[in-house]
């Protein structure tokens, strides 16, 4: 009879390992160890044997039972783990599942030029302004000394806008900005007029139009920024200084700077300036000067009171220099595996 008890057991322990869920292993051991198992059929034929006998049979019961409780212990483990990893496969949500399809995106690099720069400046105790870019002649020429006739006006390569085509709404000669130093003019008439300045201290980034054919060097809508200062005893030597400050902090503290006699309208005396590239070389950035008197006052400041320096030099090209930019094209094309260098 024990041997029947162990081949049960046997038997039991085999089905209860191969129990597919939980319901089919609770079956399963009602069958195996419940009131209704052999187990206890067995044991209820026990009264009827010998002590001898009964002693190993019960025993054999015993470790039956307990081989049993304990397969159906085990099992049950298993699959109630199995059930959580299904459960948690169910609700798993993946955080990251979007991070390897869509790239983040990030400013363009003329835009992170621009930023800089202006974080530069406003570090240096500059304000930001700005204008808008359709202009009138008279900001963008004549009230910086360019009178309509004045010959240094073919410096500029000027896109007009045709004023048929405005239906004579603009009373006056429309253009697109070819420089930012419109913004000179419009910041000290503002200044005056709402009795904040002088002293001012202003940086004018923004995009300005040239009739000009795109090359590696040229773009007809670029980037510039204007500086401009207006205050009482301002020198030669505070532009020279701001620039060298400026290309120190924008660059790096290796680089340095120079200024070349040069001429422009709107400032006397008139410079171009440059700073030293990575291999020595000079690279040309922009232009500068003293204000000239004619424009504070057509700003309606007086000269005798009032002196202040001025520049301007292209971002883009500011840029190019910077990242070592071939080709300023790159940065109008929109190319992916270009502008993710940034
Ligand atoms: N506006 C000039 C240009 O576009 C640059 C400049 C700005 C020169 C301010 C002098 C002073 O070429």
């Amino acid at each position: 009879m024990s041997d029947e008890v162990s081949q049960l057991a046997d038997e039991g322990v085999a089905r209860v390992a191969a129990a597919a869920d939980l319901d089919a292993l609770h079956e399963l051991e009602l069958e195996l160890l419940g009131k209704r198992s052999r187990l206890t059929a067995v044991k209820a034929t026990m009264r009827d044997l010998d002590p001898e006998q009964r002693k190993t049979v019960g025993a054999a019961l015993n470790a039956a039972r307990t081989r049993l409780e304990e397969a159906v212990t085990g099992r049950r483990t298993e699959l109630e783990s199995a059930a959580r990893r299904v459960q948690l496969e169910a609700e798993r949500l993946d955080l990251t599942e979007h991070l390897g399809r869509a790239t983040v995106g990030h400013a363009h690099p003329i835009t992170q030029t621009w930023e800089r720069l202006e974080d530069v400046f406003v570090g240096m105790g500059y304000r930001v302004a700005d204008g808008p870019e359709v202009e009138t002649d008279w900001f963008n020429f004549e009230a910086l000394n360019l009178p309509p006739s004045h010959p240094a006006r073919s410096l500029w390569d000027t896109l007009y806008l045709d004023p048929a085509g405005l239906d004579g709404v603009a009373a006056e000669q429309l253009l697109l900005r070819t420089h930012t130093s419109p913004v000179q003019a419009r910041t000290m008439l503002a200044a005056v007029r709402d009795g904040w300045g002088p002293p001012i201290y202003v940086v004018c980034p923004g995009r300005v139009y040239r009739r000009d054919t795109a090359d590696a060097t040229h773009l007809p809508v670029f980037h510039q920024v204007e500086g401009l200062v207006v205050d009482r005893g301002i020198t030669m030597g505070d532009l020279s200084g701001t620039i060298e400050t400026f290309t120190k902090a924008y660059f790096g503290a290796d680089l340095t700077s120079r200024m070349r006699p040069s001429y422009f309208p709107f400032t006397e005396p008139s410079a171009e300036f440059d700073i030293s590239g990575p291999d020595g070389e000079w690279l040309e950035l922009g232009g500068c000067g003293m204000v000239h008197p004619n424009v504070l006052r057509s700003c309606g400041l007086d000269p005798e009171e009032w002196t202040g320096f001025a520049f301007g030099f292209g971002i883009d090209r500011l840029a190019k220099v910077r990242h070592h930019v071939e080709d300023l094209r790159d940065f109008i094309t929109n190319d992916q595996r270009f502008l993710e260098q940034f």
